[in-house]
């Protein structure tokens, strides 16, 4: 990593970046104004009027906080035009900040749950993927996340139900309150759906009860491809050898971290970045922390220190990380070179 020119105006470099994101939550990006028209349109009965009353609810200390205002919120989300409009929007957002590929997670049994058809949630979404592609160029993925404070045998009847749809959906994760949640208890789901052909990730959230645990069983146990947050693993020096050993991306979230703890854990995220794991830098619920990538890159920049060269790697981590095909990953790491060069920055 060197820089050759500088100084690099580093607000800028990070504007045009090449970016690729691995951990937002689509439900995670419902913004106040779409739960209004979306709360109209469907003619639900929600207790806010105006974006600022909306904006007012978003209030949370910790995961569980978030959760609690988080699920509630998805009961504007109805039809297979719902869904679409949420994605795109998004998708709109991300590409306008030089996202050029995303892999997104939904949460299929918030919605099931509540009576709204698997089929209805996923065909909404996949129509919103490929009409994304081709209006807006920006090429996305799905990823199927399991509610881990439900049981095992729910998340096994919702991975039953995704088969019909194993081409839209590029892997599977489990988000939601990971207090008493270890990944051990899905690792019948997990296996099943390695052996379905789907790719393999977990959340192991910020300064959990249990986070050296979970993440040791996560690598050891499960498997997985990658970690969702995973920062706590600095703890463990076994645990960072052996992930780098693996190549196991890490997708972090350093705005989300500083609502749900305070802190935006950027000594460590950048710890880890030194020290040769494969970080990257993501937004997660940016609906509900105020930051997409954009944002979330010059955060953790500013908070850090980062150089424009350390900037660079991060998103070079990202497509390395990405389930993309070797011709694709090799398209966009030639691009953010270029990109780079540009700068005179490598
Ligand atoms: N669901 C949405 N965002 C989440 C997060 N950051 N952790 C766990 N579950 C989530
Ligand atoms: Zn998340």
């Amino acid at each position: 990593m060197t820089d050759v020119t500088s100084p690099v105006d580093l607000t800028a470099f990070i504007a045009g970046l090449p970016k690729c994101e691995l951990h937002v939550h689509l439900e995670g990006t419902l913004a106040p104004e779409l739960k209004l028209s979306l709360a109209n349109r469907n003619n639900i009965a929600i207790a806010e009027t105006t974006v600022a009353e909306v904006e007012a609810t978003y209030q949370f200390d910790s995961l569980t906080s978030f959760l609690a205002i988080y699920y509630p919120a998805m009961n504007v989300l109805l039809t297979d035009d719902d869904f679409f409009d949420l994605a795109f929007t998004y998708l709109t957002k991300a590409a306008s900040q030089g996202v050029r590929h995303v892999e997104m997670f939904f949460d299929p049994q918030a919605h099931t749950g509540r009576g709204v058809p698997f089929q209805t949630v996923i065909r909404g979404y996949r129509r919103a993927v490929v009409t994304a592609q081709a209006q807006l160029g920006i090429s996305a993925e799905l990823i199927l996340c399991f509610l881990r404070d439900l049981s095992a045998e729910f998340a096994m009847a919702t991975l039953m139900e995704s088969l019909p749809y194993k081409d839209w959906i590029i892997g599977v994760g489990l988000d939601s309150d990971e207090r008493g949640n270890p990944p051990s208890k899905f690792a019948a789901v997990f296996a099943r759906a390695r052996t379905e052909g789907y790719m393999l990730t977990m959340h192991c959230d910020i300064d959990q009860v249990g986070s050296i645990e979970h993440i040791r069983q996560a690598l050891e146990e499960i498997g997985v491809d990658r970690i969702d947050h995973g920062s706590n693993i600095v703890e463990s020096p076994a645990l960072v050898a052996e992930a780098k050993r693996r190549g196991i991306g890490f997708t972090c979230c350093p705005v989300s971290n500083s609502f749900v703890t305070h802190d935006m854990k950027s000594k460590e995220i950048v710890e880890l970045l030194r020290g040769g794991l494969k970080v990257t830098v993501n937004s997660d619920d940016p609906a509900y922390f105020g930051g997409y990538m954009t944002e979330n890159y010059a955060a953790l920049a500013e908070h850090a220190g980062l150089t424009a060269a350390e900037v660079l790697a991060l998103a070079r981590n990202a497509f390395d990380a990405a389930w993309l095909t070797s011709r694709a990953r090799s398209g966009f790491l030639d691009e953010l070179d270029a990109y780079g060069a540009s700068f005179g920055v490598s």
